[in-house]
């Protein structure tokens, strides 16, 4: 279709270009006969030379409007070649306009030489004061357009918000009169320059990384820091969604139903934003879907409250159940002694960053880690040096608890933590019935204490070891 166009333009071009060449040759060789033939046919002797010089002028005219033209195709074709995007509209009629007018001034002088142009140009004042006036608003697109075009706040290709009423869309044209947009339903809408010069202008570059925002909500119940995760990793491989910067989830608002998240990603394409707005809610469906986490609509909830202690939380305590029976410390411990401490545990979540306990307080419990990983951190020279990395099973705050004193390190999660705690009382239960825990608790102690120390040896020393056995009886009172 453009090919049979071109075609055609290109024989119509070399048609008018034969036209003007011929006649110009026929004019200027064959003038005499012309002249004769005006004089002798026509009576028109004295106007003969006018006659002359104006058809030559005519097709001067026509000759130069085509090299205008052939000139225009040749720049802004090879513009478009090693740029590779279409020069605006605006800027090829301006370069045509003074290329016209200067070949027309050039030739008018040649066929003319005795006309006086400034004369001209001085006797048509009024005239173009009347021709002012009525372009007032054409002029005055004109010159916004070309200030536009000398500020280049944007180009074909680029995406474009204009003004209060917030149109949006790809800009495909920036003429005399507007830019013309292409918006998101395909519709063409044409912003006169003028208007473009008063009113605010939101740019998002073609070939610069513009980002958007998604919003997404899920219910309370459901974890910030898996929630940010999940979305994050299903976004990052949505199509469209640039490699180059990896997408930002965070929390915007604690709201009435749940709580509100807006996803931050960048695009390649930003032009396609619609799709890839709608592609990153779909992956953020299916991604909840997998990982069981919740939208939440508007919902009504009734809180019924379990006292603590009041009852087994079923599939939840047997979990606790195992876990603690998987500590090495609490292996001797029968099932229902383990299910005792269980029941007295309570379940703690902290975020990433977050301080489970803090070197220097007191403490009256222990903790064991039921998911997640913690860093054990002593304080030195005011920076936090880690000591250990503890991971499920594990247990910390023995310490504090065993022997009454503040509490060696601080203790920070490292990922989304749960922490069963346990409390003095049921711990001396436990003691109680099982007085040889006190022994491996107290082994355990000391050998931390001495990697606190971070001396030399490598186990712990005897001594200290009865020591802390003692006070260790002291404090819960066990003879
Ligand atoms: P507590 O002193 O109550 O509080 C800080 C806790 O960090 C401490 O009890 C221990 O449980 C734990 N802790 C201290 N040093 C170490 C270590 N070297 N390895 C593992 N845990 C430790």
């Amino acid at each position: 279709m453009n090919r049979t166009r071109t075609k055609k333009q290109f024989v119509v071009f070399f048609i008018a270009t034969g036209v003007a060449v011929l006649a110009l040759y026929f004019l200027f060789n064959f003038d005499h006969v012309l002249r004769q033939l005006l004089t002798s046919q026509l009576g028109l002797a004295s106007k003969a030379n006018t006659i002359v010089g104006v058809l030559r002028m005519v097709f001067f005219a026509l000759l130069a409007y085509l090299v205008v033209r052939a000139l225009n195709s040749l720049v802004f074709g090879l513009v478009r070649f090693r740029r590779g995007f279409e020069a605006p509209t605006l800027v090829r009629n301006v370069f045509s306009i003074i290329a016209f007018t200067a070949l027309f001034f050039l030739l008018f002088s040649l066929v003319f030489p005795d006309a006086d142009l400034g004369a001209l140009f001085t006797t048509s004042a009024i005239f173009g004061v009347i021709l002012g006036l009525a372009l007032q608003d054409t002029l005055g697109n004109f010159f916004a357009g070309i200030s536009l075009q000398a500020d280049r706040p944007f180009q074909v290709g680029d995406v474009i918000t204009v003004g209060v009423l917030r149109q949006t869309g790809v800009v495909e044209e920036i003429t005399w009169r507007a830019i013309k947009i292409r918006t998101f339903s395909n519709h063409v809408v044409l912003i006169s320059n003028s208007t473009a010069a008063k009113e605010p202008i939101e740019v998002c570059p073609r070939d610069n990384l513009n980002a958007r925002l998604v919003f997404f909500n899920t219910l309370y119940s459901d974890s910030p820091a898996k929630t940010i995760h999940v979305v994050r990793e299903a976004v990052r491989e949505a199509d469209n969604v640039s490699p180059k910067i990896s997408p930002i989830v965070r929390i915007r608002n604690l709201g009435d139903n749940g709580v509100d998240y807006e996803v931050k990603y960048w695009l390649t394409d930003y032009a396609k934003y619609n799709d890839t707005d709608a592609l990153v809610r779909q992956r953020i469906w299916y991604a909840f879907r997998r990982a069981k986490l919740n939208f939440a609509y508007p919902t009504r909830t009734l809180l019924i409250e379990r006292r603590p202690g009041a009852g087994m939380r079923e599939g939840e305590d047997s979990a606790i159940v195992e876990r603690l029976s998987a500590v090495d410390i609490f292996a001797p411990l029968s099932s229902e002694e383990t299910t005792m401490l269980a029941q007295a545990a309570s379940s703690h979540v902290f975020a990433p960053g977050e301080t489970v306990i803090r070197g220097g307080d007191p403490g009256s419990s222990m903790f064991v880690v039921h998911n997640g990983r913690v860093s054990v951190q002593v304080n030195e020279n005011g920076h936090a040096r880690t000591v250990a990395t503890l991971s499920d099973g594990a247990f910390f705050g023995e310490m504090a608890l065993f022997t009454g004193e503040p509490r060696v390190a601080s203790v920070v999660a490292i990922e989304e933590t749960e922490v069963l705690e346990i409390g003095h009382s049921a711990m001396k239960r436990v003691f109680d019935n099982n007085p040889d825990l006190v022994e491996s608790l107290s082994h355990i102690i000391a050998e931390r204490r001495q990697a606190l120390a971070a001396t030399e040896a490598t186990s712990a020393d005897h001594d200290e070891r009865a020591g802390l056995l003692s006070s260790i009886k002291r404090f819960f009172g066990m003879k």
